[in-house]
């Protein structure tokens, strides 16, 4: 059970989580946002399940919760974006959740394309969809997915030895509705940021990079591509250098 109120009893936003979704069992979030999007759910609107059974992952890849004991949750941006910011909010959307878990007193990094990684491995994952018409982006369903109280031997046995959560990590629980109310926080903070200070998006997210110059993996148009993560550019596009050839991408699912 997830108490709604205690998120946002811990709210510092205008928009963001003031209309809350809550569902006790959900196949994915992601796919109810877009299902509500259809009805015309409001900007800000999140929604939340205390037990996600059918989690989409990047690349076609399924997502794992523990019932009860992880964070899965998908916010609504019913609201346009010129395209070119498209990197600088996925990047957004990772330093959040950084922060997110930095603020319970851990120490998380950010892998390309936005892995959120404790200790080395991984307790985070982040799914952003987009429905782009002409230079826009009309609409924009942001997932997160966070181990939060998940126990080792709860992990399926595929993921199992590259997986943490928070509670692995700091030997005791967290609670998981302050893990949500502060990404909120954070999220619109720095989405405004990314209009008002690009830079800062940047350099806020090369500062929790732990793989600056060395290899990550990803897939780009169902292809899996790997190469060396060489930095950023000022609009938020990776380069990556692949075979000898530097190229640059950008991390959010574009339809
Ligand atoms: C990844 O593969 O690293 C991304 C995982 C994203 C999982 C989250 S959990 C909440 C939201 N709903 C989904 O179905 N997926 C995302």
């Amino acid at each position: 059970m997830l108490f709604t109120q205690l998120i946002q009893a811990n709210l510092r936003t205008k928009i963001l989580g003031w209309k809350i979704e809550y569902y006790n069992r959900l196949g994915s979030t992601n796919l109810e946002a877009w299902e509500l999007l259809a009805l015309g759910a409001e900007h800000g609107t999140v929604v939340l399940t205390d037990h996600q059974f059918q989690g989409k992952g990047r690349g076609g890849n399924s997502w794992f919760m523990g019932a009860g004991k992880g964070l899965a949750m998908s916010v609504i941006l019913n609201k346009k974006y010129p395209l070119e910011c498209s990197g600088l909010i996925s990047l957004a959307i990772g330093i959040a959740a950084a922060q997110s878990i930095q603020k319970r007193g851990l120490d998380p990094k950010l892998k390309w394309p936005n892995d959120i990684l404790i200790d080395g491995k991984k307790a985070g994952g982040i799914l952003c969809e987009t429905k782009i018409q002409e230079e826009w982006i009309k609409k924009i369903v942001v997932g997160i997915g966070i181990n939060v109280n998940e126990t080792s031997n709860e992990f399926p046995d595929s993921i199992k030895g590259h997986s943490t959560s928070m509670s692995i990590c700091s030997n005791h629980p967290h609670q998981r509705e302050l893990v949500a109310a502060e990404f909120l926080n954070s999220l619109e903070y720095l989405l405004e940021m990314i209009h008002q200070d690009p830079n800062k998006i940047v350099h806020e997210w090369l500062d929790r990079c732990g793989h600056l110059n060395k290899p990550v993996t990803f897939t780009e148009k169902g292809r899996a591509v790997e190469g060396i993560f060489s930095g950023l550019d000022s609009f938020g596009h990776a380069s990556i250098n692949t075979n000898g050839e530097k190229k640059l991408y950008h991390s959010i699912i574009l339809d």
